[in-house]
């Protein structure tokens, strides 16, 4: 349809039918559904009428082609217009096809394959009936203890940046209407939902607004650069105002600062919950907030349909804001084709051949492969291609639950975990012994520690199969103590007098506290929740058909006590210099300040040697450029990728700057002995900052540039910036 047709079709639609728009309701509500689709959020009773079911605009946690052709094809019977479903699921990392969570892929740096996992999720969700996925979600994160860290690609923007453009380039491709196998982004949760207190899920954010700018809107900003459709709210308080009522932060700053001219839904429930907060008295004051803030649709709360007609008649609510927030929603509709398609890409054969079909869950194999991280890797006791007999013990030996949080459609059965990966790479009963050893989070009985021992004294070495339950990460599910579970640690350590080369491989959601583990074996590989294929991933990566790449997009601290803990932090008035140690400094007197592994760290199975990053000059106009050179080596003997870092720092600013900042980086291949000459270009624009006036500009002076393998671990050389813009 074009403009003209939409705005007459709005003009054909009752009031009521306009607000029955707004709403979005979960599968249930929908006659036909033969499932109870995703639930997940709250399923209060809504009082919602049959009526107002059949004008509602949008499903949430529906798939399957036939299924959504059923409630379609319903739906279109009984609506009065025509008009059709919107339909919207969570495909955050995967549809059926799993890949590994989005802090992993965070890990993998890479973001061609980033790219190619939101186009499949994107291909098995399309032709499965959905039209918008809930993702990309790219809150940044500085607390493990937030269960929802799984799902976030990490603690830096400028990363946080490409990967939000990435995914968003896969999910929705260059054409939404011509292209049905592709599906329609939805960015979130704006904003700030990462900087949760005490790493609490739902809990109060409040963060200057110099704060907000730098470090947390920039990848929502970049999502919608990037032409993502739509923006859900946040359940939490941006300064005292909840997300989904706040005036200044959704029509001030998204749409009208930003210019978003897209759909803005609510997250589930988050309407309604401007009354727990404390800013509405009721429904309909909560309805009066939502839709003057800019909230188009409401997910799975009935204030719209309850009141907001009621507002507009007794003129509290100005019509044209409903208007406004129809249009949108209709012309998503057309922009997908629905309205000449409504089925669109639903299609129940070519959905048995492609989805979980073999080359996606080859990609997704190449994914898991960059996006585990070798933290530690003592004796070099990796990899472990020549090792005789191998015992694989713990309670994620042989379990399929590696697909993590928000894996909806993804089965445990369908994934490869590690005992299969690992015999699938060869290794027969003759050399694999299998011992569960414990539970997640159940002690061992005597009968499985005694197989433990037992396993691990016949073998040459141990594989430490550890880690969380899928369900200890995701929404709603932080924890206070960020370490493995006790009867894990207790496994570990009953094996460790048997003196054997062990490597522990962690399948978990968050960066962990890893006492009692990175003490206790000689090698640590963080596979985190690889997804589908994971088994045979980390299969490639223990044997060395595979070298680790990964790098962490987010710091694991040493004790929670630390957190948050982030590479990118200011320097303070009395930072801790270790080469001069005083008492009146910022620091612990138990624990080190700096993380256990920062950020950008991650090892392989060489070492590269780098010489001293070379400046084309000591000044920087600010027209003009900078080159940064650095040769790096391949020192070792294998052939291995390396992810060589770029960071500035500008020492002295308007307001403080953080210790490093990373603006670049590059990934080389380089066989044994090679070296390579890595470039980086520094422009003025990359300097720029928020000043205390929130300008946003850069500073004549002095600069730091950094050079390394990870944020820890950098070499400097110094320029100054002489003249800005
Ligand atoms: O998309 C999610 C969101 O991330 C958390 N609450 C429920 C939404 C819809 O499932």
């Amino acid at each position: 349809m074009d403009h003209q047709q939409l705005l007459s079709l709005l003009r054909q639609m009752t009031l009521d039918e306009k607000v029955a728009q707004l709403l979005q309701l979960a599968t249930p509500f929908f006659k036909g559904a033969d499932d109870a689709g995703m639930i997940t959020g709250p399923m209060a009773s809504l009082g919602v009428t049959e009526r107002e079911v059949r004008n509602a605009g949008s499903v949430l946690g529906l798939s399957g082609a036939q299924q959504v052709i059923d409630i379609q094809t319903n739906h279109l019977k009984h609506n009065r217009l025509g008009i059709p479903l919107l339909v919207m699921s969570d495909i955050v990392h995967g549809f059926k096809t799993i890949f590994p969570i989005p802090l992993a892929i965070g890990c993998s740096w890479d973001m061609a394959l980033a790219e190619r996992s939101a186009e499949i999720a994107a291909r098995e969700a399309a032709v499965s009936g959905v039209h918008v996925t809930y993702a990309p979600m790219v809150d940044l994160v500085r607390d493990p203890r937030w269960g929802r860290v799984m799902e976030s690609t990490g603690e830096d923007p400028y990363l946080n940046n490409l990967f939000a453009r990435a995914f968003v380039r896969g999910f929705q491709g260059q054409d939404l209407a011509g292209d049905t196998d592709r599906v329609a982004a939805c960015v979130k949760h704006f904003a700030a939902y990462g900087a949760a207190e005490a790493g609490r899920d739902y809990n109060t954010v409040d963060l200057s607004e110099r704060l907000l700018r730098e470090f947390y809107l920039p990848a929502y900003k970049a999502a919608l650069d990037e032409g993502c459709e739509m923006v859900m709210t946040s359940f939490n308080t941006i300064d005292g105002i909840p997300a989904s009522g706040n005036a200044w932060l959704m029509r001030k700053l998204l749409r009208e600062e930003w210019g978003f001219d897209g759909i803005l839904i609510s997250d589930w429930g988050a309407v309604k919950e401007l009354i727990p907060h404390g800013v509405a008295e009721d429904e309909a004051e909560a309805a009066y907030k939502a839709i003057r803030a800019g909230v188009d649709i409401e997910m799975m709360t009935p204030c719209y349909v309850h009141h907001l007609a009621e507002l507009v008649r007794s003129g509290r609510v100005d019509e044209r804001l409903v208007d406004e927030a129809v249009l949108r929603i209709l012309q998503l509709k057309s922009k997908l084709g629905l309205f000449e398609r409504p089925l669109r890409g639903a299609d129940p054969e070519r959905e048995r051949e492609i989805v979980f079909c073999e080359a996606h869950r080859s990609s997704a194999r190449e994914l898991a492969v960059k996006s585990c991280v070798l933290l530690q890797n003592d004796n070099e006791v990796l990899p472990l291609a020549g090792t005789g007999k191998i015992a694989l013990i713990g309670p994620f030996a042989q379990s399929g639950d590696i697909l993590g949080a928000w894996s909806w459609q993804g089965a445990k059965e369908d994934a490869v975990t590690l005992r299969d990966g690992l015999a699938a790479a060869g290794l027969d009963a003759s050399r694999l012994i299998v011992a569960e050893g414990c539970g997640v989070d159940a002690p061992a009985t005597e009968a499985q520690l005694a197989a433990a021992i037992e396993a691990a004294g016949e073998a040459d070495a141990v594989v430490l199969a550890l880690g969380e339950h899928a369900w200890m990460s995701g929404e709603a599910s932080c924890r206070a103590d960020i370490r493995l579970p006790e009867a894990q640690l207790a496994l570990i350590a009953a094996l460790k007098p048997l003196g054997k080369p062990t490597v522990a491989v962690l399948f978990n959601g968050r960066p962990l506290d890893l006492h009692g583990v990175a003490d206790q074996v000689d090698a640590v590989l963080e596979a985190w929740f690889p997804g589908s294929a994971g088994g045979a991933a980390v299969a490639d990566l223990l044997l060395g058909k595979a070298s680790p790449s990964g790098r962490l997009a987010m710091s694991f601290p040493h004790a929670v006590g630390q957190v948050p803990v982030y590479y990118n932090a200011y320097n303070t008035g009395r930072p801790n210099v270790p080469t001069a140690p005083d008492h009146y400094v910022s620091k612990y007197l138990d624990i080190p300040n700096e993380p256990r592994y920062p950020f950008g760290y991650g090892l392989g199975y060489t070492t590269f040697a780098y010489e001293a990053p070379r400046l084309s000059a000591a000044e920087l106009r600010a027209d003009g450029e900078l080159t940064v050179s650095v040769r790096v080596t391949n020192a070792g003997r294998r052939t291995g990728e390396e992810t060589v870092q770029l960071y500035v720092r500008d020492v002295a600013g308007d307001v403080v700057r953080p210790v490093k900042e990373l603006k670049d980086y590059r990934k080389l291949v380089l066989a044994p002995g090679e070296s390579a000459e890595v470039s980086f270009t520094i422009t003025e624009p990359q300097l720029r900052y928020y000043h205390a006036d929130l300008t946003f500009a850069s500073d004549p002076g002095e600069f730091i540039v950094y050079v390394g393998p990870n944020s820890r671990d950098t070499a400097e050389a110094r320029f100054r910036l002489t003249s800005t813009v």
